[in-house]
């Protein structure tokens, strides 16, 4: 028999199937609880709310659990490539080898895009900021490649899907290259996808470029890490634009757009910029009190999470990364990495953030990783957004392929003026 859940509301008493997923909380299916009650739930933020059904990432935020298809987070991050973690977020399964190279392949030869997109670059301010490249010239693809926006087409999808996911590095770093003035490098498909995005970056055509395989190893596990999210911010809006049935290309630029806020992905630049402001460890114990402060906007940038109320596990791996790449480049005292560290330890420590269970999120350490790369501040959230471009198709892919999706359409509570006539302007 199925499981039901009963609610009272005002004088009525109605009941709602429940359901259970996998792994995670059950859901109270309200679906009908408009034509049974004539209310609407309200719930600004989602934050009872689940928006879908599915099996690509799941979140204990309780326990700082990732899994994607099931798999660790941390256990993907060690073992394999980011494009291995793009398989399995787009089938379900990880790639046996030869699927693996196929993948590859297949990624490897869609990385360059229409010689006429670097004219469309050249329409930009020089100084633009690139997530406001990013966020128009993605959403320019579905102006080039007309030939996968018919979303009812599988083998469209499939083309479109290899395309955003090959090309966002090439765009990524044409968008770095315009805003240093350096001229655009085409990508070299005998790298891997993450050598080739750091040759595009910080290669130069008079000189040779050497990819070092320890940054390359370390910017991979970055893009792993923010693969997927779930139901996010970005990802909710990807899949709110796609329920539409507009083209892959304009859901994955509104999905860019979503991004860069930076209560969202343009938190890894908003959290390097504070550690600057804050200069030094001495200085610390003012910002935290400005953090605690009712009354002051300040919030510990890189700090809190919706889900998490423990440590987010990819603050753990990123933590460590950070720690290899600025060995690896021989940077033994970065006073941002000592504010960093203590700004760390003593909130971790105060009662205001342990008693709100605010613990360092991934963009805490991204940051200070990217930096000591080589990335501007302005390319911290493209980074990102190349890097979760595989969960936005996933999730789209995933809604488009459930043949019960509809058009998403929220409700509102109105608390406007009632219905009241015209006045004729002059008698206002
Ligand atoms: N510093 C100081 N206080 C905080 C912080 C913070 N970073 N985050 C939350 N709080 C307080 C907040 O003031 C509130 O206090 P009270 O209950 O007294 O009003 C309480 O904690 C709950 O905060 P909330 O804003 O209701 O929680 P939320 O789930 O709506 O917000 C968040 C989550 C991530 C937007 C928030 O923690 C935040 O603004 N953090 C800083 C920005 C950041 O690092 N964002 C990256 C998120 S991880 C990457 C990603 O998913 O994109």
């Amino acid at each position: 028999m199925s499981e039901t859940g009963k609610f009272i509301l005002g004088d009525k008493t109605v009941e709602m199937p429940v359901k259970h997923g996998s792994i995670g909380p059950a859901v109270a299916d309200i679906a009908k609880l408009y034509s049974q009650t004539g209310m609407f739930t309200y719930d600004p933020g989602f934050t009872s709310t689940a928006s879908c059904e599915s099996k690509i990432t799941y979140i204990d935020g309780d326990e700082g659990i990732l899994l994607h298809r099931g798999y660790p987070i941390e256990q993907l991050a060690e073992n394999g490539d980011f494009l291995e973690t793009c398989y399995l977020l787009l089938y379900g399964e990880l790639p046996t080898a030869a699927q693996k190279a196929d993948f590859d392949y297949r990624i490897t030869r869609h990385t360059m895009i229409h010689e006429q997109m670097a004219k469309f670059f050249s329409g930009f301010r020089r100084d633009a900021h690139p997530m406001a490249v990013m966020v128009a010239s993605v959403g320019a693809l579905s102006a080039f490649y007309h030939d996968s926006t018919d979303i009812s087409d599988p083998q469209q999808r499939v083309i479109a899907t290899m395309r955003i996911i090959a090309k966002m590095p090439t765009m990524a770093a044409m968008a770095y290259k315009y805003n240093v003035g350096q001229p655009f490098i085409y990508p070299k498909n005998d790298l891997d996808y993450t050598s080739n995005f750091l040759r595009m970056c910080f290669a130069v055509p008079c000189e040779e470029y050497k990819v070092n395989p320890i940054l390359s190893r370390a910017l991979d596990r970055i893009f792993i890490l923010h693969a997927d999210h779930e139901q996010n911010a970005s990802t909710s809006t990807v899949r709110l634009a796609g329920s539409s049935g507009a083209n892959p290309f304009a859901c994955i630029a509104a999905g860019i757009a979503c991004l860069w806020g930076p209560a969202h992905g343009g938190a890894n630049e908003a959290a390097l910029k504070m550690l600057s402001e804050i200069g030094s460890v001495e200085n610390i114990p003012k910002y935290i009190a400005k953090a605690k402060d009712k009354n002051d906007p300040f919030r510990l940038m890189g700090f809190g999470h919706r889900v998490y109320k423990n440590y987010d596990p990819r603050a753990k791996i990123m933590a460590k990364t950070c720690h290899e790449v600025l060995g690896e480049l021989g940077i033994k005292d970065d006073p941002l990495l000592d504010v960093a560290v203590e700004l760390e330890r003593i909130a971790l420590h105060d009662e205001y953030f342990v008693e709100k269970k605010l613990y360092p999120n991934i963009d805490f350490y991204s940051g200070i990783t990217l930096k000591a790369m080589g990335f501007p501040v302005s390319m911290f959230t493209v980074l990102f957004a190349l890097a979760r471009t595989v969960g936005w198709i996933a999730q789209w892919k995933e809604m488009i392929e459930d043949p019960s999706q509809k058009i998403g359409r929220p409700r509102q509570l109105y608390t406007g003026a009632p219905q009241r006539d015209y006045v004729k302007i002059g008698s206002r």
